[in-house]
């Protein structure tokens, strides 16, 4: 279950005509197979070649620029003719997939005291056309030592490893007969780690075999690659695997203006200059899920890592969700011993099928921050193909080699290959290692264990960035717990993935597991039960906030003020945060600040705490019976969430209703969902039936792609009875692309009026009987009243509707004496106030 096994699962059908609507997810068609034709007259460049091929004719036309458009026709014109890779690339291994006459013992050493490690990726066959059977000597001949860790896979197949079929027995004395021209053969894999419960002979080992340089305890380099906005979790993580003898090398996706920001403050904190962050242009990757772009950030990153003065030997990439799961010392202490080697996961399958499902023989091209697949490739001979996981330990050696400024022809090559491949960092050390002089360092580990739930973790989520449907671990919870524990004795030294927003208690309890000589220092320190996550700052540039969570938190700034009768005009909103305490989500705070210029200019700096207001009752008897009943938006399939914390809807929102019924109901049960807009028309219905199995769950509605604005209602029916109402606000926008709207497009935004919904004749009359029992605010005002709102009120009318939606409940002062509130520093809710383990102050 821990394997890092491909992220790829199957290749996405291609929208077959022209999706002009760039600012919706493309819309995968399936099971339509309409032959598409270029539209030459879209392009402002004549294409060098005449290219037909459906998906590369399916990317050009999806894309918008013309830059990138090009750049898909060159590179499919390149492939046409041959050019783009080579076609047959040579191993510098000794030990390269060749067919190695005779049964090798693979290097079992039957000697203590020359025991280091073993490892290999060997290929024994036992001549052509031999029918006999496969036999590794080493498992006889030579002894594996406890703690060893050894997986062995036998084939029968043609010569060519990307040609093995593998047999369903795995072990490895099994029969190759039948077909005269398959030959016998195998992979064998042979790792034998060191690790705490072989202490006695590490040590007997260390004192013959480990002198001058090696005896040095191993210093890492961690290059963290980051993405999104958990900054005080990257900090904690710093904080957790900081020690002088280690250099932090942080790449944040070029994006992500706030995290940038929160990781320079990292480095500036550190003066010991161990920590350093990519800067600039050449150094920053927009470095999109599975993206060629994340395989240059490794590259780059590794080459700024060699040039850093303070000397290292290994490469460790972490990404902002992994977290260790053993301490410093034990993770330093088994890198000392193993110095050398190379710690990458290999896939664990049968070659091929690994290739295919990871798309490795297709051709990508990154533009646009997308991977577009446009086509079929056949990856060069010559070589052994390998990959799995991109979390890897790599030995200072081996980079030098594989990030070279001036590489050999076997990682220029390969280079060329990987440019154009989805998920290249899965792949390419891989392969490097397994073609390279380095062969014999391949450790089948990567150190980590990885939570996936593939049933949840592959839904397509990524088909807004690659043409391929990907998939991602799960967060660990505290639950997850023993899993994580019983690794102790197995040489994995970090896990993956880890979210505060999701699960902090595990996060907590692996910390206090690790290093239990801090437990009280760590539980009693402040904030240590809480956690922020920033939402919005106000010197973000990049990514674009969500307009209707700008809008929400603007009037939030201003009815803070309201209500503490300040007489303000301009309220400066600074920065939204989510909270939450005790591993749950309490609300959201709201920074703000006026200037007044009373005799003097003064600033008046605030925070609150805000509660989404839960609009939501149930009938008597279903009382108890619903544990939870949101509509929201960015629900996050995987870890079946909310990814919108604010809660915001806009009127181009996707809204969607997540549902948590008690175990306790009667199933199955049917219940019809009917969603009414504000003026009490019937918009749509959707119907859900539980099962004991399927409690919770969540409905997409089909609306218009243009909601209403205002108080939305959800009712609940079962058996025709109402048995829950909600509602909830689609908020109309005060801001368009994060500036203030303008009253034209206001109009336009806020103004919709639809003029009927799907819903047929006959289901209006059979609910109509429940809707004219409702009695609806907007249904009374007439329309045009809006575009009064729009023209001169806008802001009044929002603040009317959030005040309806959210409880402001808190509020503290940060810099004024005047207003009689709480410091912000002395609360415990506020983002202000101590955060022991994201505080990297007192770190070097
Ligand atoms: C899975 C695999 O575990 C991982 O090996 C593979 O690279 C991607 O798929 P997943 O959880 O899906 O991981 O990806 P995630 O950890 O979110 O992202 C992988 C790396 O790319 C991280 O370092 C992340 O910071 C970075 N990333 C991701 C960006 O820099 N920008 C993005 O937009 C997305």
């Amino acid at each position: 279950e821990d394997e890092d096994l491909p992220k790829g699962l199957r290749q996405l059908k291609l929208p077959p005509d022209k999706t002009s609507n760039s600012n919706k997810i493309l819309q995968f068609q399936r099971n339509r197979t309409t032959r598409i034709k270029l539209d030459r007259k879209s392009l402002n460049f004549t294409p060098s070649c005449e290219f037909t091929g459906r998906e590369a004719v399916s990317a050009v036309t999806r894309a918008q620029s013309q830059v990138c458009k090009q750049r898909i026709v060159n590179v499919t014109c390149l492939n046409q003719q041959g050019l783009l890779y080579p076609e047959r690339i040579q191993s510098l291994c000794p030990h390269s997939p060749g067919f190695i006459d005779k049964p090798v013992s693979l290097g079992c050493f039957k000697d203590d005291k020359t025991l280091r490690i073993l490892s290999g990726y060997y290929h024994v066959f036992k001549g052509n056309n031999s029918p006999e059977r496969c036999t590794f000597l080493c498992l006889q001949s030579g002894y594996l030592y406890a703690g060893t860790e050894y997986s062995v896979e036998c084939f029968c197949g043609m010569e060519k490893p990307s040609q093995l079929k593998r047999l369903p027995d795995s072990s490895c004395n099994m029969k190759c007969s039948g077909n005269p021209k398959y030959s016998c053969g195998g992979y064998l894999t042979i790792n034998v780690f060191w690790t705490g419960i072989q202490k006695f002979k590490a040590q007997e080992a260390r004192n013959t075999s480990i002198d001058g340089e090696n005896e040095k305890p191993a210093r890492i380099a961690y290059l963290l690659t980051v993405n999104g906005r958990a900054s005080r979790q990257v900090k904690r993580l710093i904080n957790i695997l900081y020690h002088p003898s280690h250099l932090f090398y942080i790449h944040v996706d070029a994006r992500q203006d706030y995290l940038y920001r929160e990781m320079l403050e990292v480095e500036k904190s550190c003066k010991t200059s161990n920590i350093k962050v990519a800067r600039g242009e050449n150094l920053r990757h927009a470095s999109i899920w599975g993206g060629a772009s994340l395989l240059t950030t490794l590259l780059k990153s590794a080459q700024q890592m060699l040039a850093h003065h303070h000397h290292w030997d290994f490469l460790v990439n972490l990404s902002e969700s992994d977290f260790p799961i053993k301490n410093n010392a034990q993770l330093t202490q088994f890198l000392s011993l193993n110095k050398g080697m190379n710690f990458v996961k290999s896939h664990g399958r049968e070659v091929q099928r690994f290739i295919t499902k990871q798309g490795l023989d297709k051709t990508f091209v990154e533009c646009e921050t997308r991977m577009w697949r446009i086509g079929d490739r056949k990856l060069p001979d010559g070589i052994q193909i390998d990959g799995g996981s991109d979390w890897v330990a790599l030995s200072r050696d081996f980079v030098e080699y594989v990030a070279n400024t001036n590489p050999d022809t076997l990682v220029t090559d390969l280079l060329k290959v990987f440019k154009y491949t989805l998920l290249p960092a899965e792949s390419f050390f891989h392969t490097v290692l397994r073609n390279s002089k380095f062969c014999n360092t391949y450790i089948d580990n990567n150190l980590h264990v990885t939570n996936w739930k593939r049933k949840l973790g592959c839904k397509c989520q990524y088909k807004a960035v690659v043409d391929w449907c990907g998939c991602s671990p799960n967060d660990f919870k505290l639950e997850d717990f023993s899993r994580i524990r019983n690794t102790i004795d197995r040489n994995l030294f970090f896990a993956r993935k880890f979210e505060s927003i999701i699960d902090q208690r595990i996060i907590d309890r692996v910390e206090e597991w690790l290093y239990s000589e801090n437990l009280n220092k760590t539980v009693n320190a402040k904030g240590y039960d809480a956690y922020w996550q920033s939402l919005y700052h106000a010197a973000d540039l990049s990514p674009l906030t969500d307009d209707a969570q700008l809008t929400v938190s603007n009037s939030l700034a201003r009815l803070i003020f309201h209500k503490l009768n300040v007489n303000y005009k301009d309220v400066r909103l600074l920065e939204t945060t989510a909270y939450f305490k005790q591993n749950q989500f309490v609300g959201i705070l709201i920074l703000a600040e006026v200037t007044l210029q009373q005799q003097t200019v003064q600033q008046k700096r605030i925070e609150s705490l805000v509660y989404p207001r839960h609009n939501f009752s149930t009938s008597r008897e279903w009382l108890g019976k619903i544990q939870s009943l949101s509509v929201n938006t960015d629900y996050d399939q995987k870890e079946k969430t909310f990814r919108n914390l604010i809660g915001s809807i806009g009127p181009y929102s996707y809204p969607v209703l997540s549902y948590e019924f008690d175990t306790g109901i009667t199933t199955p049960q049917n219940l019809s969902i009917l969603w009414v807009d504000p003026y009490g028309r019937l918009a749509e219905v959707n119907y859900i039936q539980l099962e004991e199995m399927t409690l919770t769950g969540y409905v997409k509605p089909q609306f218009n792609e243009h909601l209403v604005v205002g108080t939305w209602h959800l009712f609940l029916v079962a058996d025709s009875l109402l048995v829950a109402k909600m509602n909830f606000l689609v908020t109309p926008l005060a801001y368009w692309k994060n500036k203030k709207i303008d009253p034209e497009r206001a109009k336009e935004v806020n103004n919709a009026s639809v003029d009927s919904y799907h819903i047929t004749e006959e289901m209006n009359k059979k609910w109509s009987h429940l809707l004219n029992s409702v009695n609806f605010y907007e249904r009374t005002t007439h329309m045009t009243d809006n575009e009064i709102k729009i023209n001169s009120n806008l802001d009044q009318w929002i603040d009317k509707l959030v005040q309806k939606h959210y409880e402001i409940d808190k509020i503290c002062n940060v810099n004024d004496t005047e207003l009689k509130l709480q410091k912000c520093i002395n609360t415990y809710w506020s983002s202000l106030s101590p955060d022991t383990k994201a505080d990297i102050n007192n770190l070097c």
